[in-house]
């Protein structure tokens, strides 16, 4: 069910959960203010419920509320990047909700640049917005993926496909520096002006302390078994590749975009998977051969979580 902006903005100050747009992907957002609908979107999901959630603002003063301290930089990264695609983790005071934090000690948190999320968030105040598809899926980049995963009649609001097609760059400060915890849509390089170095993406998995709880669990991942790169086996039917290479014939080919536009293939990442199941395509062969620098780091860490078989 397709919402107008204050009809949405109603039903998140009512407790509802309502699907919205940002310029990165589609989340499903609840209200800080109400406790069940934020326990509802982790039912929702089907998320493991040590996994937090990005709080989004309109305005970065608002993180105030919230925030213990700031460290060093902080300033400096909010003025190049807020609004926009970044998410920052902060240490937090005691009275954000538990669930909104996994019971860590920190919090992310993010200014989306879309001027329809700002609009919402004006009208309804901080919303918890994880991304709108089912755990483990691909994430939703237009309102049919929303429907897809949550059914036709979900609430969205209906903000078109979304600009930037993956999620946002997750920074955390630690042991004096800061570290990229969730690779996104903000290259590494792109902090290097603004902290004089690049920060180092580090991933996780394995037990302990979580940095990036988030990284733990199977992600962004198609139903169909995704095979990247290596040789082509014969039984394959469907590769995933670009617009200038070309491939075996009697191959059907999906193409992500031009080796020369890394902005246009992320863009088409989450739907060329999400329409290669809706196909019922059971096996793709992805051309893995692509730069490893900027946004096409992202784009090899998404495709290689997609990749991965439980
Ligand atoms: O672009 C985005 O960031 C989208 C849009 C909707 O804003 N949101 C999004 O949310 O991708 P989600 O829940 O799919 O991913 C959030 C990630 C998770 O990996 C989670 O573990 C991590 O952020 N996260 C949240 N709070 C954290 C915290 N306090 N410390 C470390 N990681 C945190
Ligand atoms: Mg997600």
């Amino acid at each position: 069910m397709r919402l107008t902006l204050h009809q949405a903005a109603k039903e998140l100050n009512s407790g509802h959960v309502v699907a919205v747009p940002t310029e990165t992907v589609y989340g499903l957002a609840a209200s800080l203010d109400h406790p069940r609908a934020i326990e509802s979107i982790f039912a929702l999901k089907s998320r493991p419920r040590d996994n937090p959630l990005i709080i989004h603002l309109a305005e970065r003063e608002m993180i105030d509320r919230f925030a213990l301290n700031y460290p060093p930089h902080f300033d400096e990264l909010a003025d190049a990047f807020w609004p926009g695609p970044l998410t920052l983790i902060l240490p937090i005071k005691d009275d954000v909700p538990a669930s909104v934090c996994a019971g860590l000690s920190t919090g992310a948190f993010r200014i989306p640049a879309l001027d329809l999320t700002r609009s919402l968030l004006k009208l309804t105040g901080p919303l918890v917005m994880p991304s709108a598809n089912l755990s483990g899926r691909p994430s939703a980049t237009c309102p049919e993926h929303v429907e897809e995963d949550f059914g036709a009649f979900f609430p969205v609001l209906d903000g078109g496909v979304c600009m930037k097609g993956l999620e946002s760059t997750i920074l955390l400060h630690r042991e004096s520096e800061w570290v990229i915890t969730r690779l996104g849509v903000l290259s590494p390089e792109a902090f290097l002006p603004i902290l004089g170095y690049t920060p180092r993406s580090i991933g996780f998995k394995g037990s302990g302390t979580p940095l990036s709880p988030g990284q733990r669990y199977r992600h962004y991942a198609p139903i169909a078994r995704l095979w990247l790169g290596g040789s082509i086996h014969s039984s394959i039917s469907c590769i995933i590749g670009f617009k200038e290479c070309s491939y075996p014939p009697n191959k059907r080919v999906f193409y992500l975009g031009s080796l020369g536009n890394p902005e246009e293939v992320a863009s088409n990442l989450y739907q060329t998977l999400r329409q290669i199941d809706a196909e019922g395509i059971s096996d793709a062969w992805v051309d893995m051969d692509f730069p490893r620098t900027g946004l096409w780091l992202t784009i090899a860490e998404r495709l290689t979580k997609a990749g991965e078989r439980m």
